[in-house]
C-alpha cells in the first residue's frame, strides 16, 4: 500500500525562549521531549536494551502474548499511535486487528519517516499515515481519505504518559478522547515497585541513562551555540515517594557559569537541572486518573510480576 505524511510543523521557532523559560524555573527544568534529537533517540533505544530497564521488553511480550484478547477488546478500526515508539509494540496489533490504515502522530519528522517506512515494508497491506505534530496540543486530526468514516483505535504505550505531571496527564487523556471521537484507547502504564529497582532502571550500570540526560547539554551547545561542558554535571535518578515518580536530573559538580545564545546562567555547586520525570501509576491511581479524563477501564492486562499494565479504555458516557 502506501505511505503518506502530513507535516503540521510542530517544532517551536523559538527554542531559545523555551529553554530560557525552563532555566528560570526553580528548580530549573526543561521539557522532556528535548531529549529526543537524533542522538537522544538512539540512546533511548540503547536504554531499552539495558538489563535494568525492563519496561520495553515486558510490554512487548505482554502485547505479543495477549494480542488476540486485546484485539477483541479494542474492536476494529484504524490504529492511531500517539508518538512513534518501538515498531515491535504495534506489530502484534497490526497483525491481529488488520486495520486498513495505521496513523502515527509524532513530533520528530525524521523518526516518523524512518519508522513508517520500516512498518510499510513489514506490513504491506496497511496504509501508513504520519502526522508530524505535537499530539498533546492537537485539537482534531486533519482530514485524510484513510481516516474518513473509520472508527479510531488509540494506542499510547510505553508509559509515555509518565512524563507528564498528573494534572497535565488528565488533560492529555481528555484530548486523546476528543481526537479518537468515540473510539477506544489502549494505554500502557508502568507501576510503582521497589525504589532500588526503579532507581537502577533509570541509572543503569553501563551509564546509558546518564549519557541520555547529558546529551541534552550537547544539544543545547549545538542548537543554542552553548559553552556547556557536559562532564561538569553529574547525573542522578531518584524515587520521590510522595509524587510516586522518578526524577532525573543533572547536578552541577561545581560553581559554574554557562553561556547559551546571548545569556549567561550561573549554576551553584549541587544545583540541579531536571531533565525528566517518570510518574508511576498503581492500578488504583490509574483508575482515578483515567476517570478524571472521561474514560473507563474496559479491561486490564498485566505482566506476571504486575509491574506494568495495558488498559483498554472506552469513553465513560
Ligand atoms: C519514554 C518516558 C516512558 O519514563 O521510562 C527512560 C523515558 N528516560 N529512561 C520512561 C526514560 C530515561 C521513558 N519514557
Amino acid at each position: 500500500m502506501s505511505v503518506d505524511l502530513i507535516d503540521l510543523h510542530p517544532t517551536p521557532d523559538d527554542l531559545q525562549q523555551l529553554v530560557e523559560e525552563g532555566l528560570r524555573k526553580t528548580p530549573r527544568q526543561l521539557p522532556a521531549w528535548l531529549l529526543y534529537d537524533a542522538a537522544g533517540s538512539q540512546l533511548f533505544e540503547e536504554i531499552c536494551a539495558q538489563p535494568e530497564y525492563t519496561l520495553t521488553r515486558t510490554e512487548i511480550s505482554l502485547l505479543q502474548e495477549r494480542a488476540k484478547e486485546i484485539a477483541t477488546s479494542l474492536g476494529s478500526g484504524v490504529i492511531v499511535e500517539f508518538g512513534i515508539g518501538n515498531t515491535r509494540k504495534v506489530a502484534p496489533l497490526l497483525q491481529t486487528i488488520q486495520p486498513s490504515a495505521f496513523i502515527a502522530l509524532e513530533i520528530s519528522r525524521s523518526a516518523l519517516e524512518n519508522t513508517l517506512q520500516d512498518l510499510d515494508d513489514a506490513h504491506p497491506g496497511i496504509n501508513m499515515l504520519g502526522i508530524c505534530c505535537d499530539h498533546s496540543n492537537l485539537q482534531s486530526l486533519p482530514t485524510h481519505p484513510w481516516l474518513e468514516g473509520q472508527r479510531r483505535i488509540g494506542f499510547f504505550p510505553g508509559s509515555s504518559l509518565g512524563n507528564f505531571q498528573p494534572k497535565e496527564a488528565v488533560a492529555v487523556l481528555a484530548r486523546f478522547r476528543q481526537l479518537l471521537d468515540g473510539g477506544p484507547l489502549l494505554l500502557g502504564l508502568d507501576q510503582p515497585r521497589d525504589p532500588a529497582q526503579l532507581e537502577a532502571a533509570y541509572d543503569d550500570a553501563a551509564g546509558v541513562s546518564a549519557a541520555f540526560a547529558r546529551n541534552l547539554l550537547h544539544r543545547l551547545n549545538r542548537d543554542l551555540q552553548g559553552s556547556i561542558e557536559p562532564e561538569r554535571f553529574a547525573y542522578r535518578a531518584s524515587w520521590q515517594e510522595a509524587q510516586q515518580r522518578i526524577e532525573m536530573a543533572l547536578v552541577s559538580r561545581c560553581d559554574q557559569t554557562l553561556q547559551l545564545a546571548n545569556t549567561r546562567w550561573h549554576f551553584a555547586s549541587g544545583e540541579t537541572l531536571i531533565t525528566e520525570h517518570s510518574v508511576k501509576y498503581s492500578p488504583q491511581a490509574a483508575a482515578e486518573l483515567v476517570a478524571q479524563a472521561g474514560w473507563s477501564i474496559r479491561q486490564r492486562w498485566h505482566d506476571s510480576d504486575d509491574n506494568l499494565s495495558l488498559h483498554c479504555l472506552e469513553p465513560s458516557d
